[in-house]
């Protein structure tokens, strides 16, 4: 099933945030994103590791510019942040499936951590995509230890609807998870 024509639209769509720019994402934001998302502290909860170099980040940054599964059933809708003075900050990530369920992921570069780029970023994105009426439900999985990505979704007034005990495995470890949901108007 093809996403509705305004999920396209808005994929394709900047966003601003202040002084925060929301550039929708493509291949050649990997040369500009690569030192700080090569940081592997950025992947302490999260299944994903550290891309192994920029040519392969801009691979996968070519696959998210289809903005679209390969199958088709899934949205792809990834965003730069880009800061006032052209540096760059992270990435916020939203998936949203046949049904218009959307899931959000978010990173913000180490160095940039703790100054509200993310509050505003995903804030900007939740806003965007929860004006879209194609979009039923805003939702995160989190893993329990990550108390950034908890606080941040939580500032954003998502709230925690379940506990999944042994989510997933990775690094060595189980992982717990939270899932968030946004309360949702449409
Ligand atoms: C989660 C992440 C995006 C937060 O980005 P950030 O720009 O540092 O967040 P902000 O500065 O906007 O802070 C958002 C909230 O989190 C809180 N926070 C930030 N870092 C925190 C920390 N280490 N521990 C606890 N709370 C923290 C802030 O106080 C703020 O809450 P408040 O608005 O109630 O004061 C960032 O830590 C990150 O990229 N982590 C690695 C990738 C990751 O785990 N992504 C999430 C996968 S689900």
């Amino acid at each position: 099933m093809r996403p509705a024509p305004g999920i396209t639209a808005l994929a394709e769509t900047s966003i601003a945030a202040g002084e925060l720019r929301l550039e929708p994402l493509r291949p050649d934001h990997a040369e500009r994103l690569f030192d700080g998302l090569a940081d592997p502290t950025l992947y302490r909860f999260i299944p994903q590791e550290p891309p192994a170099d920029a040519t392969a980040l801009r691979a996968r940054f070519e696959r998210l510019a289809a903005r679209r599964s390969p199958a088709g059933d899934q949205a792809w809708l990834n965003w730069a942040i880009r800061l006032a003075d052209d540096s760059y900050a992270g990435l916020v990530e939203a998936t949203v499936d046949s049904t218009g369920a959307t899931d959000i992921a978010y990173f913000v570069l180490r160095r940039c951590q703790g100054c509200g780029i993310g509050r505003r970023a995903v804030g900007a994105v939740v806003e965007a995509l929860a004006a879209e009426p194609a979009v039923t439900a805003i939702g995160a999985s989190i893993d329990t230890r990550n108390a950034a990505s908890v606080a941040l979704v939580e500032a954003l007034g998502f709230e925690r609807t379940g506990l999944i005990r042994d989510a997933d495995q990775f690094k060595g470890g189980p992982s717990d998870e939270f899932r968030y949901q946004l309360p949702f108007g449409h």
